[in-house]
């Protein structure tokens, strides 16, 4: 195979609706990351594009959650997620953003050149609609039961649970995410992309061409879409969040948000060559480039089916790769930013690598420990144990610690400087130890051309295991002891010294595209440049100049103690109970604006409701929201636990009256059974006010 004249790499554009997870990182950015600094260290000429993803119903549903525009939510995880990326020492060329003007325009002109082709069909059927906001139910903005899983919070694009792609259509029971309501059916039309026209370029192109250098599962993914026969796909929608369909009387249609992000990588590569000076267009019609789209598996479908035969239809290149991991799991269960069950790059930055003076090495540590796991063929999982382990007994250990020793035994046993190395006295272990360097470089470029990650990194972790090994057998520091009366030790040591050097220079090179802090690091304490770390240089044993003198060893890694991790395990159960308190208060929340349906007197009839007063209330610990009243009904007196924590001081409510459901069935809170609801009343800046009762009434009158 001839080396690609250039390359272009693509991470997942996330969506910027909120943090995201170490999942994610796993996924689609580190191993990207890994690739390309190692391209950069090749010299190759290498573009690596990302960006957040702002369109789609994802948006204006978490603006509604957080009670603001769709427009104010992007511009809030844009930034954060950019710098997040940033201190993870994921180093994009560009980080661009899909609601730039430049996408707008280039995801349009590629709609139109599509359409003006007659690549598109316009199709009218009819889809569901809430009447209650008197708007379509694409995607997100409707919920049902999965038919695959019976999941009753699918949305209409997707399960979250089971991760199958659905249609609005399939799903049982809908309702709709913006009202609570049953929608209606309504006719509308749209532009469809007729995937089942391409069907047998698909055949050709994955099934056949790249059957055996693509990973099985995306080409097992495709298989399976293709053989089940592919459908038209809508590529518009009626939303009031995207881009306008590029079509005169197309009002109130945007495009759908899977046809416009991908193509904002080709918009990113345009802001790129305008901040560079450079041209974009090679990176995406010259067959020399060689395009590589890292994404996790729930995006398989669009990077290996849709998006290619968009970009086929364009008249682009198509991607040489698209290497897509499986999910990994968090300590036993799926992980899920919604469902509470997740470690937000947010957090994790902020908990280990900005606290500490040098944090960035643990930026390398959680870089280290995601491709150790790297769900690269199947699902894999993150413990923090596990974390813990790999950090101890590998970073630690292995690698930190010869790294380590070798500068220690330097300044101690070779005044501090690179001993000569005396040939006449190269043994079988020296010349082992050199073959091995040479191995190591070429099995890891074999490797991370294959896009194994995980066994590359192996590779260099197991070279530095070798050279503890080739240390501990050459024992310096006993010759050293000795060397009173036997002065020609001394050469021997120097020997020693010499390749365990050398070869710390070339763990920097093979190290720096796994973990570029520690390399940068490494550089530092030997005195050396940028440069060393090119790739040819791996696999030389003159790397270090004899005589050179170099500086005091810094630590490259801690130890991480047992009490760190029991902090994080139980962080992780806190976050979940808070994140299902909260999501209840959501509920109650959605259904707010609109009326609910209508009910017969006998359902009210069923309430029982009554005047309470409160006698005590206290803060519900580690529950910012709750609280636990105390409530005298004058037959009986009743705890109840209420989320209103955030609004009223405890000393407040004491001798307020209240009206209380007091026959709800009883309801456990942070392990507090409730019996019964107090009701308030909450104004449209989501202020509770108490029901005034004129003077006071006896607790435990009934209202009816
Ligand atoms: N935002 C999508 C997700 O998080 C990924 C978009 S990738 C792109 O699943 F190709 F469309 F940009
Ligand atoms: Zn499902």
């Amino acid at each position: 195979m001839t080396t690609p004249k250039r390359y272009l790499v693509t991470s997942a554009l996330p969506y910027a609706n909120g943090l995201k997870h170490i999942g994610h990182l796993a996924g689609a950015y580190i191993p990207a990351d890994i690739y390309v600094r190692y391209l950069k260290a090749q010299l190759r000429d290498v573009v690596f594009v990302c960006g957040s993803d702002e369109h789609g119903t994802a948006i204006p549903i978490q603006a509604m959650k957080e009670g603001t525009t769709a427009q104010a939510i992007i511009d809030k995880y844009h930034p954060i997620i950019e710098q997040n990326f940033k201190d993870l020492g994921i180093h994009f060329d560009i980080y661009h953003r899909t609601s730039s003007p430049l996408h707008h325009e280039t995801a349009q002109e590629f709609f139109t050149v599509l359409n003006d082709n007659g690549d598109l069909e316009i199709k009218t059927s009819e889809q569901y609609f809430d009447e209650a906001t008197q708007t379509f139910l694409a995607d997100r903005f409707i919920k049902g039961t999965c038919p695959n899983c019976s999941y009753d919070n699918a949305f209409g694009d997707q399960c979250e649970k089971c991760g199958k792609s659905l249609s609005p259509d399939e799903l049982i029971n809908p309702v709709s995410t913006l009202s609570g309501n049953v929608p209606v059916k309504k006719e509308t039309s749209h532009w469809y992309l007729p995937l089942n026209k391409h069907e047998d370029f698909l055949r050709e192109w994955v099934l056949k061409e790249h059957k055996n250098d693509w990973r099985v599962n995306v080409v097992g993914q495709v298989k399976s879409w293709v053989d089940g026969g592919l459908q038209p796909r809508a590529v518009t929608r009626d939303l009031d969040w995207g881009i306008q369909v590029p079509v005169k009387n197309a009002v109130g249609k945007v495009l759908y948000v899977w046809f416009d992000a991908p193509i904002g990588y080709i918009s990113a590569t345009k802001q790129w060559a305008l901040n560079h000076g450079k041209d974009w267009k090679p990176y995406w019609y010259e067959n020399d480039t060689q395009l590589v789209h890292f994404i996790g598996k729930d995006n398989i479908v669009f990077h290996a089916i849709i998006f290619p035969v968009m970009l086929k239809l364009h008249g682009n290149i198509l991607p040489a790769n698209v290497p897509s991991n499986e999910f990994m799991n968090l300590e036993g269960d799926k992980m899920s930013t919604s469902r509470g069950w997740s470690i937000e790059m947010d957090d994790y930055i902020n908990d280990w690598i900005k606290k500490e003076n040098g944090g960035e090495s643990m930026a390398d540590v959680l870089r280290y420990y995601l491709t150790a796991i790297a769900p690269e063929t199947k699902d894999s999982e993150f413990t923090w144990k596990g974390f813990q382990d790999a950090c101890n007994s590998e970073l630690v250990s292995v690698f930190g610690n010869y790294v380590n020793r070798t500068f220690v035994l330097m300044h101690k046993l070779c005044n501090g400087k690179v001993p000569p190395f005396h040939n006449d006295l190269i043994d079988d272990l020296d010349k082992q130890l050199i073959q091995d360097i040479g191995n190591t470089k070429l099995k890891v470029e074999t490797l991370l051309e294959g896009y194994k990650f995980r066994e590359a990194q192996f590779e260099v972790i197991d070279l530095a295991r070798k050279a503890n090994q080739y240390m501990q057998k050459k024992e310096p520091w006993i010759l050293a002891k000795h060397l009173p009366e036997s002065p020609s030790n001394q050469h021997l040591i120097d020997n020693a010294l010499h390749l365990c050097l050398q070869l710390t220079a070339n763990l920097a090179i093979l190290i720096n595209p796994f973990l570029p802090f520690t390399a940068k690091k490494m550089l530092h304490m030997m005195k050396v440049v940028e440069k060393l770390l090119e790739w040819q240089n791996a696999g030389r044993v003159d790397l270090l100049k004899v005589e050179y003198s170099l500086r005091e060893p810094q630590l490259l890694f801690r130890k991480i103690e047992d009490e760190e991790i029991a902090h994080q395990l139980e962080k992780l159960t806190i976050k979940k109970v808070q994140v299902e308190e909260n999501k209840s208060v959501e509920v109650e929340q959605e259904s707010k604006n609109v009326l609910k349906p209508e009910i017969v007197f006998d359902d009210f009839g069923k309430i029982d409701l009554r005047i309470g007063t409160i006698t005590a209330a206290e803060k519900v610990e580690k529950a910012d929201k709750l609280l636990k009243l105390e409530v005298d009904l004058g037959f009986e007196k009743r705890t109840i636990v209420s989320g209103i924590a955030m609004h009223f001081k405890p000393e407040e409510l004491v001798g307020q009256q209240v009206t209380v459901v007091c026959n709800l069935a009883p309801r456990k809170m942070r392990g507090i059974e409730s019996n019964g609801m107090i009701l308030l009343a909450e104004d449209k800046s989501g202020k509770l006010h108490f029901l005034h009762t004129n003077g006071m009434i006896d607790a435990g009158s009934t209202i009816s």
